[in-house]
């Protein structure tokens, strides 16, 4: 594409240093798509005439139609998917060809590419995380009064309801996706015209071809245009973040699929086996949705540090770009997809969860609060006889309400009969109806909240 400047051909470490078409020919449509859209302005503009370009778009389509059928060439010495594609395009039409390269050049153009590329990726993104929305709200509205142990610290704290629980990573994913809705919206610009990096002197229509490739309008600056990839890192941003909830999700389910626990069967459809131990049934989609995550940190770190020191405009640095969002975008699928098969199918052992949240005096704060309520004592005194109470319980081995009101009123004589009441895991959840909070008829309402949210 540029013998004319030089004397002899790239060595062999150059050809293959140099060569993007092993992983950008993933960007074959929207090169085609953004190639038609520029000539299409050509001709309109009279800058080729119309029946090249006619000519030209017609031939980008049959070469789309090879691609398509065939996959694309992946030829070193081509480079990337643009050149590919304008060769092929030369070798189907003759030099005609030559003229869809007017008025760009492939920084504005795998700058347009990559928008994009990038683009379908948060919408497919987003249709993903609402079927896992989806499963969320659904097995949350099941469970609405399915008690279970709440933690901190791993340690039981007090009791919750799993409906609560699992509207937990509903808000999560909410805002995720609101994240990537804000990297749609600022992405929705045409670098296309942009050219090299100062513009150019033909008189191009950069709306018609925002326009006709979808974009809100076309960027601002010709410099910025072609040298910023924010778009591709904001979109990587919000995967890390989406990834994270991912992560922590997948880690609830290896917890509490281990025997001790004992909370969920997981589907056998995401589960293995053991070569070795017959009764294993391992919780493998699970930790790789934790290990992905891993990954997917770090394709946003990677190109970071890949933009971070270079001078505008474009550099061939930027040319790494692409494997980091191609990989973090694939990684991201398989995850989501893997975590909406796991909460839609999993089995949830409600007896093993009611069972584990009365163990561990997971209603001691509701002996407090009743203490402070009934009998007008300060809270942190009643903190103070609540964990006599508790040591007494411990050291018999039963559980809180197991002990006699003479017991209790040994302690303080200001406890009574009534307190029994408060004392069940039942009573406990009941209890916490504030907004937000694990009381079964609050997630019932975020439950109907979310289910009009989603549009069902
Ligand atoms: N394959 C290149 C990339 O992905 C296309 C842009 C090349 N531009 C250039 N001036 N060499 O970045």
């Amino acid at each position: 594409m540029w013998g004319g400047r030089f004397a002899e051909g790239p060595s062999a470490i150059m050809r293959e240093i140099n060569a993007s078409i092993p992983f950008d020919k993933a960007l074959w449509r929207q090169d085609i798509a953004a190639s038609k859209a520029h000539v299409a302005m050509l001709g309109q503009q009279g800058i080729v005439s119309a029946a090249d370009a006619q000519t030209i778009s017609e031939g980008l389509d049959r070469v789309a139609a090879e691609y398509e059928a065939n996959g694309v060439p992946e030829d070193w010495d081509l480079e990337d998917i643009h050149m590919t594609t304008e060769s092929r395009l030369a070798e189907l039409i003759g030099p005609v060809a030559g003229r869809l390269h007017t008025a760009r050049s492939r920084n504005d153009q795998v700058a347009t590419d990559f928008r994009l590329w990038v683009r379908d990726a948060i919408d497919q993104t987003d249709a993903g995380l609402a079927q896992l929305q989806r499963a969320l709200v659904d097995r949350a509205g099941e469970h609405a009064g399915s008690i279970m142990p709440g933690f901190t610290h791993l340690q039981t704290a007090q009791p919750v309801t799993l409906g609560h629980h699992l509207m937990a990573y509903y808000e999560m994913i909410r805002r995720d996706r609101s994240r990537f809705r804000d990297a749609r919206a600022r992405l929705n610009e045409s670098p296309l015209g942009s050219a090299a990096l100062a513009g150019t002197g033909f008189p191009i229509d950069r709306d018609q071809t925002a326009r006709a490739l979808e974009f809100d309008r076309p960027t601002a600056n010709s410099l910025d245009a072609v040298s910023d990839r924010d778009f591709a890192l904001d979109y990587l941003q919000a995967a890390a973040q989406c990834s994270l909830h991912l992560s922590r999700l997948a880690e609830e389910f290896v917890i509490w699929a281990s025997q001790p626990f004992g909370f969920v069967r997981l589907p056998d459809a995401l589960s293995t086996g053991s070569s070795i131990m017959p009764q294993k049934k391992n919780p493998d989609a699970a930790e790789l949705v934790r290990g992905h995550s891993g990954r997917i940190v770090g394709a946003a770190v990677s190109l970071m540090v890949t933009m971070k020191g270079l001078p505008l405009a474009y550099s061939k640095d930027m040319q790494d770009d692409k494997p980091p969002v191609f990989e973090a975008a694939g990684l991201l699928g398989l995850s989501i997809a893997a975590m909406t098969g796991m909460v839609a199918d999993a089995a949830f052992r409600t007896d093993r969860m009611r069972a584990a949240a009365e163990l561990g005096y997971a209603t001691a704060t509701d002996l407090a609060d009743w203490l402070v309520r009934q009998a007008d004592i300060p809270f942190r005194e009643a903190h103070h006889i609540t964990g006599a109470a508790v040591r007494l319980a411990e050291s018999k081995g039963v559980a809180l309400d197991a002990l006699s009101p003479e017991e209790l009123q040994n302690i303080d004589s200001r406890i009574d009969e009534r307190v029994y009441t408060a004392l069940s895991v039942e009573a406990s959840v009941a209890a916490r109806s504030s907004h937000g909070g694990t009381a079964p008829d609050q997630v019932r309402q975020r439950v109907a909240e979310a289910n009009k949210a989603l549009g069902a």
